[in-house]
Formats: structure tokens, sequence, C-alpha cells
């Protein structure tokens, strides 16, 4: 069998924080542009969609990368699959504001708060587990 000149295993525990971090981030700011949006700012609506959809690419790419390493715990598989269909949420929420119904400002602003909570329990969860491994194999 061919062997890739990298190790998937380095690569994982390498990028898993650097997106973990990047998806925090992006729902903290994705929280004040759509603060600005609703206060009148229409040129940010562009970068909120966009940004809200490249976090569900992240999003995506990490809880497939929590089902495929042998060592994620049950607890993150768990927190990142809820993430996911939050954000999955979120972006629904987003499109029926576009088309109109301001009734559910509520709901988008309240799962966009949620949104950065989870963020902030799973990477919680990832680094506790990374750091409960690192002392079990040292
Ligand atoms: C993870 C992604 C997202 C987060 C965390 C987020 C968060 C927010 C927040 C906190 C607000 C302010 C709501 C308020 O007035 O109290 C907002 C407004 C808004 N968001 Fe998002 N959002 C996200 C994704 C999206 C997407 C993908 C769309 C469109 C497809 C969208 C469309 C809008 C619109 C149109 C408003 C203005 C609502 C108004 O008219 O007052 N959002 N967003």
């Amino acid at each position: 069998m061919i062997t890739p000149p990298w190790d998937l295993g380095d690569l994982v525990v390498k990028f898993v924080p650097v997106l973990g971090t990047l998806v925090l981030l992006g729902a903290i700011v994705q929280v004040v542009l759509g603060f600005q949006v609703a206060g009148g700012s229409d040129v940010l609506v562009g970068p909120h969609i966009l940004f809200g959809l490249i976090g569900l690419i992240l999003v995506v790419g990490l809880t497939a990368i929590a089902f495929r390493t042998k060592t994620s715990t049950l607890y993150s598989k768990i927190t990142i699959i809820v993430l996911t269909v939050v954000v999955l949420l979120q972006i629904a929420l987003g499109f029926q504001l576009l088309n109109g119904a301001e009734a559910m400002v509520p709901s988008h602003e309240m799962n966009g708060l949620l949104i950065v909570v989870l963020a902030l329990v799973t990477g919680g969860i990832t680094s506790m587990n990374a750091r409960k491994q690192e002392t079990q194999t040292a």
C-alpha cells in the first residue's frame, strides 16, 4: 500500500486547535456583524452570509475529523454534532430573514449566542481530552 508522506494524526493534532479557534472567533465576529446588519449596515449582509457559509464548512470539517480520530470521546462527538445542527439552523433562519421573516430575528439572535457558547464548550472539551491523553502517553 502507498503511504502518504504526511502523518494524518500529526496533521489532526496541529490543525484541530486552529480550526476550533477560527470557528469560535468567526462566531463572535458573526454576532457583531449581525447586530450591525440589524442596525442598518446593509453592506455587511454579504460578509455576514459568507462568514456563515465558511463557518458551516469548518464545522463540518471538524465533525469529520472528530469521527475519524480514534481518541475523540463521545462528549466531543456529541457537542460537535449539536454545533453542526445549530449552525445549519442558523443559516436556514438567516435566509428566512433575507426573505423578510422579521419574526425570526429573536430566534436568529439567540441561536447566534448559542453557537458562541457551543464553540467554547467544544473547544474546552477537546483541549481537556488532548491534555489527558498527553499525560497518559507521557
Ligand atoms: C453562524 C452564523 C451566524 C450568526 C452567529 C449570526 C448572528 C446574527 C445576529 C446576532 C444578528 C442580530 C440579530 C438582532 O437583530 O438581534 C444577525 C442578524 C442577521 N443575520 Fe445572521 N448570523 C449568522 C448567519 C447568517 C446567515 C447565513 C444569514 C443569511 C443567509 C444571516 C442573515 C442575517 C440577517 C438578514 C440579519 C438582520 C436581521 C434584521 O433584519 O434585523 N445570518 N445575525
